[in-house]
């Protein structure tokens, strides 16, 4: 039996991004929990944040942001970020991370983010405590040692982590993949000979790897 609660802002698990603003002279990041994707084509994230944080007129006035994916290794960083304000002092002296260039805005992407998504605004929407963001990506910009001999975005070997009630939560084991509930079972490596009767299996056709083009299902 399920218990009633209150209604909040309970979805779980959510990403908890660091978001790069400003410009490389005069940089600030914050770290966002209500984030997320919100379009395939073009690709588009949102992003909520509340007008009274120090980055909020930084963003609206620049209509630039950075949105980087931060791993277990600066989660301690993600937890500062996300608890100083640029309005106090210098959030990168204060938790060692690094404005680097990005890709197609004048704000600055993370160094030590191994996945920088370069975003433009196209609309805010007021919400009530936060205002919503919805901005395109015009780049993304993935550390090279993240790319398998295929060419294949590895993201699953990144460290990314999520953050769910509260709580940050490293990733456990891969458990499917896209599609996997109604895929046919992969062919054994060497089938058995067979008596004779049975026609030989179609040959499987190649996934797509979407990664290289930057869209993803759904
Ligand atoms: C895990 C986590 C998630 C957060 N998510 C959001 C968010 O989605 N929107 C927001 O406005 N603030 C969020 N915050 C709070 C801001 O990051 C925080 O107020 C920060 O100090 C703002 O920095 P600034 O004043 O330099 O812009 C979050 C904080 C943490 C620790």
């Amino acid at each position: 039996m399920k218990k009633a609660i209150s209604p909040g802002a309970l979805l779980s698990p959510v990403p908890a991004v660091l978001v790069s603003c400003g410009t490389m002279e005069r940089p600030n990041l914050l770290t966002i929990a209500w984030a997320g994707t919100v379009c395939t084509r073009p690709p588009m994230v949102s992003i909520s944040i509340r007008p009274e944080r120090y980055s909020y007129p930084l963003i609206k006035e620049s209509g630039e942001f950075v949105l980087n994916l931060p791993t277990t290794r600066i989660v301690r960083a993600v937890d500062l970020c996300g608890v100083k304000s640029g309005k106090d002092g210098d959030k990168f002296a204060l938790s060692g991370l690094h404005p680097a260039p990005a890709a197609g805005v004048s704000a600055p992407a993370m160094e030590e983010c191994p996945v920088s998504f370069s975003c433009k605004v196209r609309q805010i929407i007021p919400l009530g405590s936060h205002d919503l963001f919805l901005a395109e990506i015009v780049a993304i910009e993935a550390e090279e040692g993240l790319f398998d001999e295929k060419g294949r975005l590895a993201l699953e070997k990144a460290g990314l982590f999520a953050y769910a009630h509260g709580e940050y939560f490293s990733l456990g084991d891969k458990i499917g993949s896209f599609g996997f509930s109604v895929r046919k079972k992969p062919l054994p490596k060497s089938p058995k000979k067979s008596a004779g009767r049975a026609p030989a299996p179609k040959p499987r056709r190649p996934r797509k790897n979407t990664s290289k083009k930057g869209s993803h299902r759904p």
